[in-house]
């Protein structure tokens, strides 16, 4: 490597870098937030009226999961004592790949969005039993009630035209209605968060936190103060950190500058592109692929996220596997061994700060629900990141160990998978279990 080459990596490095005194102060400010008058600082808080699970709630329910471009339906048994079974599913998406149809666009409707989904859902429930619907909705939204919910704006770079201001699950509930579907009762509309912490708290009652870190970032938390309820804090809207110039780019770059900062620096959306800004620029400089620019480095969103797992985890001597990627990928052949070390650097670079930032806000709200850590905690997580991302969980739990010392084994992240899709099924359960 050459000097000049050094010195790039070591700024960029110290750039994404967070400190263990960035970390405590992050959470600091996070804490200062969630106590902070509503509206005023950059988290939502947004309140969803919805209560932990006792555990024994039981029933067959629709899960519907609409939480980015893939829409997931699933028939959800609740058998009780934490256990459920899912005894069918479909997904589908939004998007069309080969660019027939895209109900994410500006171009489409709200009453297109969801008559599709309800044309979805009436092809899944033939031949199927269910009277409850649980919605999982994973967008910022104010609740009216249990199962009503109002759009405040799109994240994860949706644009659909007529949805923002609407209440979501009347919108679904018209259309279901259309398709001679007016019986299933639409019983409870939650955020993906609420839904993973519901899951959680199914077969835990230690769980008091939920949290995503997948296309999007998002975490919610039971406050036990009077009215106690699920918060919604809407997490990735934080600003408090320090911002690199590739995050700047990244956000002047996106559809709501200025918005979902926090999102934007952690989130599967984004992680991607700021791998790639970052190799634009040392490009540039003439520090990598020989000053050449391929195609990967100059188009915008060429990375997708789930190729960084790829970089990170090459632990071949020579760095084969990244060698193979930049030659059938992206064209880029041959390439030197000082190239591959770079994009793995980079990758880590990126991949740590966003478990450090995510971890330092689970700090943040810990130290405000239980400033001494005197219970027990468990911290419900689903997302790409947290599972596919090589490393990334244990970064989180290092950052925790980090702060609280021995104090953090009585914090315990867990893993659960399709929380969204489980915790709709839950949420309507809980539901319909307070009108009876
Ligand atoms: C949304 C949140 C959601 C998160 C994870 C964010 O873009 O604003 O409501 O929980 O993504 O899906």
């Amino acid at each position: 490597m050459t000097k000049l080459l050094i010195q790039k990596l070591e700024q960029i490095e110290n750039a994404f870098y967070l400190s263990s005194v960035q970390v405590r102060e992050l959470a600091k400010k996070l804490q200062t937030e969630m106590t902070g008058l509503p509206g005023q600082g950059s988290l939502q808080m947004l309140p969803t009226f919805m209560q932990l699970p006792a555990g024994s709630e039981t029933g067959t329910f629709l899960a519907v999961d609409f939480g980015g471009t893939n829409v997931r339906l699933q028939l959800v048994e609740l058998l009780g004592r934490g256990q459920y079974a899912i005894k069918k599913q479909h997904s589908f998406r939004l998007k069309d790949p080969s660019g027939r149809y895209d109900f994410t666009a500006r171009e489409t409707t709200g009453e297109a969005l969801f008559d599709f989904l309800a044309g979805q859902i009436a092809s899944f429930m033939e031949g199927t039993f269910a009277t409850s619907l649980g919605l999982t909705f994973s967008f910022p939204c104010r609740q009216l009630a249990a199962n009503k919910a109002v759009l405040l704006h799109w994240t994860k770079e949706f644009q659909t035209s007529a949805v923002v201001g609407r209440e979501i699950m009347g919108l679904l509930a018209g259309a279901l209605a259309d398709r001679g579907l007016a019986h299933l009762q639409p019983a409870a509309l939650i955020n993906d968060t609420t839904g993973t912490l519901l899951t959680a708290a199914y077969s835990n009652p230690h769980a008091d936190i939920g949290s995503i870190c997948g296309t999007g970032h998002n975490t919610c938390y039971f406050k036990t103060k009077e009215p106690a309820m699920i918060i919604n804090m809407e997490a990735g809207n934080f600003k408090q950190f320090a911002l690199t110039a590739y995050d700047r780019l990244l956000d002047s770059n996106s559809r709501r500058p200025g918005t979902q900062l926090l999102e934007k620096a952690v989130a599967g959306r984004y992680l991607g592109e700021i791998c790639r800004l970052i190799l634009l620029d040392m490009v540039e400089q003439g520090l990598l692929f020989r000053g050449s620019i391929p195609a990967l480095v100059r188009q915008q969103q060429t990375i997708d996220t789930s190729e960084l797992a790829l970089l990170a985890a090459d632990n071949s001597p020579s760095l084969l596997h990244i060698d193979r990627w930049l030659a059938a990928r992206q064209n880029i052949h041959p390439t030197t061994l000082t190239d591959r070390q770079v994009l793995k650097k980079i990758a880590l670079t990126v991949i740590s700060r966003s478990a450090r930032l995510v971890g330092a806000t689970y700090i943040g709200i810990l130290q405000q629900i239980d400033p001494g850590l005197q219970r027990r905690h468990v911290i419900g997580l689903d997302g790409s990141l947290f599972e596919k991302m090589p490393g990334y969980l244990s970064k989180v739990r290092a950052v925790l160990r980090e702060v609280f010392n021995d104090k953090a084994q009585s914090i315990l992240p867990v893993l659960t998978g399709n929380g969204s899709g489980i915790g709709a099924a839950i949420a309507a359960a809980v539901c319909a279990d307070r009108q009876t």
